[in-house]
C-alpha cells in the first residue's frame, strides 16, 4: 500500500503510480538499449526501474562474477504474479549470474504462523518445482532456508546495530503497537540479501535483487545499513574524477589512525593510505593524490564507470583489515500485472489470478470472466475499437503468454482498430495460456522428485 509517503510490503494493496514511486524513492529508469538480450519483460517496459543495475551490466559485459538473490514466502500457492521475478532471475542466470534463493520460512513462521515443516513442504513442492519448470538451471542455483542458515540470522543481528526504531518508523510506518515479528523480518531479509557476499557463499561480488516494487522498502533499508558499514566511500569529484574518503567508525578508528584518546596517529594513517594507494594503482590508475590528514585520495583520471571496480578493490582491502567489506545490493523492479477481475492480484482471491497448477478449465473460466477493454456492443466496438490498457486478456498475453513481439503488436493493432472483438481476444489468450500451462505441467512432471538438485547442502 502507498499512503503518499510509504510502501507497505505486507499490504495486499498495490499502487500503480509507477512514475511517482520512481521519483519519490529515487529509482532510476531502465534504459532498454543498455540491456543485452532483453527478455519480454524488458522489451515491454514491465521491468521499469532499478538501483545500481549499471554495476551488474558492467559485470555482464566484463564477464565478471555477480550474484542474484531472490526470496520466496512459503505460504499459499504460486501464481502468475510470482513467475515474473523468476523470469528475471532466469535472465540474469543466462547472463552469467549465480542464483541464491531464500526460503523465508522464519518470516512465514513469524508473520503468518506457518510451521517450519509446512514451510519446507510448500517451498519445495509448490515453488521450487515450478522454478524448475520455468527453466531455472539447478547447476548455478542454491536454495536455502532462513531457519537453517545461522550466518543469515547472525547478520540480522549485526546489521541491526546500524538502524533504529525511528528509521523503521520512517520506512515502514511502524509505531508502538507494531508486532515485533515485523521488526525482525526486514532484518532477516537484509541478512538474506547481504550474505551471498560472505566468503563461504561465493565471496565479494555485486548482488542484484529483482523484486516487485512492494519490496523496495527492504532494499532501501539494506542499502542504507550496508553503506554505513563501509570503511571507504567512493564519490565523484566536483572537478572531475573520483575521491576515496575514509569512513571513521568505532570499530575501525584505530586502524584509521585515530587512537583511543582521539589523537591523530600519522604513522598508522600514512600506512593505511599507502595500502589504499596500492589497491588503486593495481587497477591501472597512475595519477593519485593522497591527503593523509583529511583521509582522502583523489583519482582525477577515474570516471563514474570506475566506481564499482574501485569500490570492489577497496572492499577487498576492508576485509583484509577486519571489516565486513560488503556492497550495497543492486535491484530491479517490475510492474504488477492487473488482477483478472480488474483490480489487484491476490493469492487469497483465486479469481484474480491464474495458479501455476490451475487446470485448463479453471483458467478458461477465469479468462472468460476477466475484465475486458471491449465496447458494450459489437457495432460500437467495430467503430471505436477496444482498449488494451484495460483489457486483462490482452495484458496477460503481454506479460506472460505471447512471446512474439510482432504477433503481440498485431493483436494490439487489430483490437484497437475494432477488427478484433473482445471475445476473440479472450480466445487468443485462452489458447496461448493453454499451451503455456500444459508445457509447465509437463516440465513439472519431468522434475518430479528432483527438486533436491536445487537445494544448497545446508538445505538437504
Ligand atoms: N519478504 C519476501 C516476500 O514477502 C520474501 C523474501 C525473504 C525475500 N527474503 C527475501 C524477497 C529476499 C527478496 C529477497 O515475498
Amino acid at each position: 500500500m502507498i499512503d503518499g509517503r510509504r510502501i507497505d510490503p505486507w499490504s495486499s494493496e498495490q499502487s500503480t503510480d509507477y512514475d511517482r514511486i520512481t521519483n519519490q524513492f529515487g529509482l532510476d529508469s531502465i534504459e532498454l538499449s543498455k540491456i543485452p538480450n532483453p527478455n519480454i519483460l524488458h522489451r515491454r517496459g514491465i521491468i521499469f526501474a532499478h538501483r545500481d543495475l549499471d554495476i551488474i551490466l558492467n559485470s555482464i559485459k566484463k564477464k565478471e562474477k555477480f550474484g542474484v538473490l531472490t526470496g520466496l514466502m512459503p505460504s499459499g500457492k504460486m501464481h502468475l504474479g510470482h513467475s515474473m521475478v523468476i523470469e528475471q532471475v532466469k535472465w540474469f542466470q543466462e547472463q552469467g549470474g549465480d542464483i541464491t534463493v531464500a526460503v523465508a520460512d522464519l518470516e512465514a513462521l513469524a508473520t503468518r504462523s506457518t510451521s517450519l515443516s509446512k514451510g519446507r513442504e510448500v517451498a519445495i513442492n509448490e515453488y521450487i518445482i515450478n522454478y524448475a519448470a520455468l527453466g531455472l538451471d539447478p547447476k548455478s542455483t542454491n536454495v536455502y532456508f532462513q531457519s537453517k542458515r545461522p550466518e543469515v540470522q547472525r547478520l540480522a543481528f549485526t546489521l541491526g546495530r546500524r538502524t533504529n526504531i525511528s528509521e523503521f518508523e520512517a520506512i515502514y510506518g511502524f509505531g508502538g503497537d507494531t508486532n515485533l515479528a515485523h521488526v525482525q523480518a526486514p532484518l532477516v531479509q537484509a541478512g538474506d540479501i547481504v550474505h551471498p557476499q560472505l566468503e563461504q557463499f561465493g565471496g565479494l561480488r555485486p548482488i542484484v535483487v529483482p523484486v516487485g516494487i512492494d519490496q523496495d522498502p527492504h532494499l532501501r533499508l539494506t542499502r542504507g545499513i550496508v553503506s554505513k558499514t563501509n570503511w571507504f566511500n567512493v564519490k565523484p569529484r566536483k572537478q572531475g574524477g573520483l575521491t576515496v574518503a575514509l569512513s571513521i567508525q568505532d570499530d575501525n578508528s584505530e586502524i584509521m589512525g585515530i587512537s583511543e584518546d582521539g589523537k591523530f596517529n600519522r604513522e598508522v594513517r600514512n600506512n593505511l593510505i599507502d595500502r589504499m594507494k596500492n589497491s588503486i594503482i593495481k587497477l591501472g590508475f597512475a595519477d593519485i593524490f593522497p591527503n593523509p590528514k583529511h583521509g582522502t585520495i583523489d583519482v582525477p583520471g577515474a570516471s563514474n564507470n570506475d566506481i564499482s571496480s574501485l569500490k570492489l578493490s577497496l572492499l577487498q582491502l576492508e576485509r583484509k583489515l577486519g571489516g565486513m567489506g560488503i556492497m550495497p545490493p543492486c535491484s530491479t523492479y517490475h510492474r504488477f500485472a492487473v488482477g483478472m477481475t480488474g483490480d489487484k492480484m491476490s493469492s487469497s482471491k483465486p479469481e484474480t489470478t491464474i495458479f501455476m497448477d490451475d487446470s485448463i478449465s479453471q483458467m478458461e473460466k477465469k479468462v472468460k470472466r476477466a475484465y475486458s477493454g471491449g465496447q458494450s456492443t459489437i457495432e460500437e466496438h467495430r467503430r471505436l475499437g477496444g482498449d488494451c490498457s484495460k483489457d486483462v486478456a490482452f495484458q496477460y498475453l503481454q506479460y506472460f503468454f505471447e512471446a512474439d513481439d510482432n504477433h503481440l503488436n498485431e493483436i494490439q493493432r487489430d483490437y484497437e482498430s475494432g477488427k478484433l472483438l473482445a471475445g476473440e481476444m479472450k480466445n487468443i489468450c485462452m489458447e496461448n495460456a493453454t499451451s503455456w500451462l500444459n508445457d509447465l505441467s509437463e516440465k513439472r512432471d519431468e522434475w518430479a522428485g528432483r527438486a533436491e538438485e536445487f537445494l544448497a547442502p545446508d538445505a538437504l
